[in-house]
């Protein structure tokens, strides 16, 4: 399977498709997001660097994140691809990528800005990473994969939210370019359902 990267805005989707990627083909799903917010949750040393950022809206320094992420692909899981979700976030971290990793294709979640404070607005998230949003929640508060109480997470306060899409604007959609130059690039409109969305990111895949 290929080393896939996705791209996209807070709040796009890049969490939910590259969680249903991560099924479809049977490849790990990297989210530094995700890993962070765990360190925050157990406590430990990365976990309280990275909560000042995360709470500012701003991005965890480079050099840290490109630490964890070079580690997580050297393990065994991550030898027949995998999906990057939330990193690389600057040039930085995509030229230190490009040192330790080949990647096939960079997918680009392409969604309107009404589009994401409506998605991020109605998030709900689970410990266990699943991902929900509140229109298919049918009232219900609880996550249906293991049954914990699910939360609405810190960083999607809207003062944060604002942070985070002007974070995005300067240091992340360069990337954008960066990978349109290697020819690896593909915009996808993903403003339909998530299983509509999802049978677009499917078949450029599988190009
Ligand atoms: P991270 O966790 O990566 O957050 P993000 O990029 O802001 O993206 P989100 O997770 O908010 O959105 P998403 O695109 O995954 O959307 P989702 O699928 O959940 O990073 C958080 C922070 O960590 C950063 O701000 C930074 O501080 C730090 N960090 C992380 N990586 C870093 C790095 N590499 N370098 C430095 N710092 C880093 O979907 C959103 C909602 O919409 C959900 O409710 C979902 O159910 C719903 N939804 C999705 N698709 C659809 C659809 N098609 N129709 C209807 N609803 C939908
Ligand atoms: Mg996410």
């Amino acid at each position: 399977m290929k080393n896939i990267i996705m791209l996209g805005a807070p709040g796009a989707g890049k969490g939910t498709q590259s969680a249903l990627i991560a099924e479809e083909y049977h490849i790990p799903h990297i989210s530094t997001g995700d890993i962070l917010r765990k360190n925050i949750k157990e406590g430990t040393e990365l976990g309280k660097l990275a909560k000042s950022y995360i709470d500012a809206g701003a991005l965890v320094p480079d050099d840290v994140v490109i630490g964890i992420v070079a580690d997580r692909l050297k393990e065994d899981d991550a030898l027949n691809g995998y999906v990057l979700d939330g990193f690389p976030r600057t040039i930085a971290q995509a030229e230190a990528l490009d040192k330790v990793a080949k990647i096939d294709i960079a997918v680009n979640i392409v969604v309107g800005f009404d589009v994401i404070v409506e998605r991020l607005a109605g998030r709900r998230v689970c410990v266990c990473g699943a991902t929900y949003h509140t229109s298919k929640l049918n009232g219900s508060t609880t996550c249906a994969k293991c049954g914990k109480e699910l939360f609405f997470r810190d960083d999607d306060k809207p003062e944060t939210v604002r942070a985070r899409l002007e974070t995005y604007e300067k240091q992340t959609a360069p990337l954008i370019g960066y990978y349109e130059k290697k020819g690896i690039l593909v915009n996808v409109d993903a403003t339909g359902t998530i299983e509509q969305d999802f049978e677009k990111i499917k078949k450029v895949l599988n190009d």
